[in-house]
């Protein structure tokens, strides 16, 4: 055997250094020791309850686990690039602890099997984690949107002044996409939760192993049907970084919308300090680095998971070193999306509404347009006809310089005689607001029972 290495034995030159650094993997794997040393507890004892291991053989290689446990919480374990990994690692030392029995630990196993096991188990904390991020922030807005199912803020298309809506209403379409978020990492914990250990290297193994017992010791749903496929695919990986890829791209857009509101020009909202930094240069700035920064953050989760893809395809059953690079971007799509959702509950609690300032964009931006052509059309006319009244109205009001609910009825009424005094109603905007009462549209009281329903939601997950 050449070297410490636990693979030695058909080697007779020793490793070249920078290969050695090369492939290893123990600087970024080493984050998987709580998983590894359960997954290997597990096995051992499956081991034991087959007759492969004896008892006393099986509590030694617990009891060394659980003191190498320790060992890394506590940061005195010495991680050596030589072992490679965080497998080699361990068992080097579960060896070096208790002797000659740590040797029995890797029977019926591989280390594809192995960390094709440890990835999934914490991937599978990593789920929960991120689903518990998202139903926080979910609450904030919930929390935000309870105080503005009144508030009136113009509703945007192509960034123009579109409809009135409810500031509540605009909070509750981001609620919606994070309830989506989080349910796709139900769906993609399903298929996290799947047991590769007894593929071994890739063809199984002839040690009469029982994978139901130890996917019964770790909390796997189900074991691995096929043991080429198990060792094989990181498809799992793949979905749980789309999935923080699309959370990502609504929280950029959340950003995009929070940056835009906080401008001069806007004046929506206002963010707290604590969550803006100041320009060296320009004393006036106020600056809204989180949401920017999240914005920024996005980028980088797209791109983990298009490495992810390119890593998977064109590589030929079963296991291939090329499967060790998926871990970086695994790690930080999980470390990003954690960071930003945690910034957004963080910050939504202190953003101050500017209603006023909503109001008056939504006053003048013709946002209730829509409303005075559904008004002729109530009295008879097609929505074609009404559609371009309403549009030479607008046009008088903008020749103007007047909103729509300022042009005399006079006016109104050389453009169709079916307008009465009771357009002024339909044309303000609570009339707006109000009038689009159904389940989905923005009234306050729809947007109040959207709300009630989603807290309700919140309590069945
Ligand atoms: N460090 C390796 C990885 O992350 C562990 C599996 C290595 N298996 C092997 N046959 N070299 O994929």
């Amino acid at each position: 055997m050449t070297g410490d290495k636990l693979w030695g034995g058909r080697f007779t030159e020793s490793t070249d250094a920078f290969v050695e650094a090369f492939t290893a993997s123990i600087g970024f794997d080493r984050r998987l020791y709580r998983h590894d040393i359960a997954g290997s507890i597990a096995h051992a004892q499956m081991l034991a309850h087959v007759g492969v291991l004896t008892q006393p053989e099986c509590e030694a290689i617990t009891k060394g686990l659980r003191q190498i446990e320790a060992e890394v919480d506590s940061g005195q374990f010495a991680w050596s690039v030589e072992l490679e990994d965080v497998h080699m690692n361990i068992e080097a030392r579960l060896i070096a602890r208790i002797g000659d029995v740590g040797k029995k630990l890797h029977t019926g196993r591989s280390r594809n099997d192995q960390v094709a096991t440890d990835v999934r188990l914490y991937l599978r904390d990593g789920i929960d984690a991120v689903q518990a991020a998202i139903t926080r922030l979910q609450e904030a807005i919930l929390t935000l949107a309870e105080g503005e199912t009144e508030t009136i803020m113009p509703g945007f298309t192509h960034l123009q002044v579109a409809q009135p809506v409810t500031f509540g209403h605009h909070l509750m379409a981001w609620f919606e996409m994070l309830a989506r978020d989080r349910a796709r990492f139900s769906d993609c914990r399903r298929r996290v939760n799947v047991m590769p250990l007894g593929a071994a290297a890739l063809a199984g193994t002839s040690y009469p192993i029982d994978r139901a017992y130890t996917a019964k010791l770790l909390g796997f749903d189900e074991v691995a049907e096929n043991s080429l496929d198990a060792v094989a695919d990181r498809d799992f990986a793949i979905e749980f970084v789309a999935a923080c890829a699309l959370v990502l791209v609504h929280l950029s857009r959340f950003s995009e919308e929070l940056i835009l509101w906080s401008s001069a020009q806007f004046g929506f909202i206002e963010l707290s300090d604590a969550f803006c930094t100041g320009s060296s240069i320009m004393p006036q700035k106020k600056n809204p680095d989180v949401p920017e920064l999240v914005r920024g953050k996005s980028a980088r989760v797209q791109g983990d998971l298009m490495t992810l893809l390119t890593l998977m395809k064109a590589q030929p059953l079963a296991y291939n070193k090329d499967n060790q690079e998926d871990k970086e971007p695994l790690f930080d799509a999980l470390d990003t999306v954690l960071d930003c959702l945690r910034a957004f509950a963080d910050m939504l609690p202190g953003i101050t509404v500017r209603r006023e300032a909503m109001a008056r964009a939504a006053r003048a931006g013709y946002a209730t347009a829509t409303d005075l052509a559904d008004y002729l059309v109530r009295k008879g006319v097609p929505f074609r006809d009404a559609h371009e009244i309403v549009g030479r109205a607008v046009r008088i009001a903008i020749d103007s310089g007047r909103e729509l609910s300022e042009l005399v009825l006079e006016e109104f009424r050389q453009l169709s005689t079916l307008i009465d005094n009771d357009i002024y109603e339909v044309l303000t905007l609570e009339g707006s607001v109000k009038s689009r009462n159904h389940i989905g549209g923005t009234s306050p009281v729809q947007v109040r029972s959207a709300i009630a329903r989603a807290r309700k939601r919140m309590l069945e997950i």
